[in-house]
């Protein structure tokens, strides 16, 4: 069995008890479907309720790391070596709000553009994905390779379909036609965190999505990294928490994956 670091004790302590709450309140929202009012206030009660717990737990641990939360304002770090959390208290909220029990909480330590360490933790699954800079991945202590297929008829991609008039639906038609047409199949699962955290169990072979903020992929992007595979933005050039894209994939498909995202549509 792998031993922890002490960063990883504090990341995984914090997301196991920040977990709890959520557990609880995800079964208040299979109640709250079939009430007049619906579960949506309650779940953004939720999200919040998550984030203070990571914040306080990570805080009292670290005191000087800074944080980039999706719910609050950004909190400089004064550590001396920059770090800070890149924290998204609920990933996958829209399937937390309809009962569909596919969802994460994901804790990312970077330090001036690096990620450090990683841990996504999907609480309905009991699944502890963690990563720490040159020492691998592990799911619940078990070591984690990318899938090792090379052959695109045999891959299966994860990806995030534009929602609510965001993005560039044509784009995105366009890219999923080019994978459908080549790929045994495209999943949406609505967790990028946990679809990043699949391309490093090997369950997916690659992963696309345009738009995501730096929380939805922080943690996500070491986990790929460390467990072998390819990270980079569509295109090629090299990730960062800014990055308008993202394409994750074992070595052999990303270049493959890459070449036909970014294939012109015919005209
Ligand atoms: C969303 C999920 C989803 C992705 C969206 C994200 P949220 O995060 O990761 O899979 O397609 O782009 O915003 O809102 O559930 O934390
Ligand atoms: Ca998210
Ligand atoms: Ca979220």
């Amino acid at each position: 069995m792998a031993i922890r670091s002490a960063t990883l004790n504090v990341m995984t302590r914090a997301a196991m008890k920040a977990a709890r709450g959520l557990k609880r309140d995800f079964g208040e929202v299979e109640n709250l479907q079939v009430s007049k009012k619906g579960p949506a206030d309650f779940v953004s009660t939720a999200d919040l309720k998550a984030e203070k717990v990571l914040r306080e737990e990570l805080s009292h641990a670290r005191p000087d790391y800074g944080f980039l939360m999706e719910e609050s304002d950004p909190v400089e770090s004064r550590d001396p070596e920059g770090r800070r959390w890149v924290v998204d208290p609920l990933d996958g909220t829209t399937n937390f709000l309809h009962g569909l029990p596919h969802f994460a909480i994901s804790i990312g330590l970077e330090a001036r553009g690096e990620m450090l360490a990683a841990v996504v933790y999907d609480p309905v699954k009991d699944e502890m994905f963690v990563a720490e800079k040159g020492a691998g991945t592990f799911l619940n202590d078990r070591r984690l390779r990318v899938s090792s297929r090379n052959r695109m008829s045999e891959s299966i991609f994860a990806t995030g379909i534009p929602f609510m008039g965001r993005g560039d639906q044509g784009q995105f038609l366009h890219e999923l036609g080019q994978v459908m047409a080549q790929s045994a199949g495209v999943r949406r699962w609505g967790a990028a965190a946990l679809d990043l955290a699949y391309v490093a169990a090997g369950r997916v072979d690659g992963f696309w999505e345009r738009g995501l903020q730096p929380w939805d992929m922080a943690a996500g992007w070491l986990l790929v990294r460390e467990a072998g595979g390819l990270v980079s933005e569509i295109g090629g050039r090299s990730l960062h928490l800014g990055s308008a894209s993202l394409l994750a994939a074992n070595e052999s498909l990303h270049g493959e994956l890459d070449k036909l995202l970014k294939r012109r549509p015919a005209a």
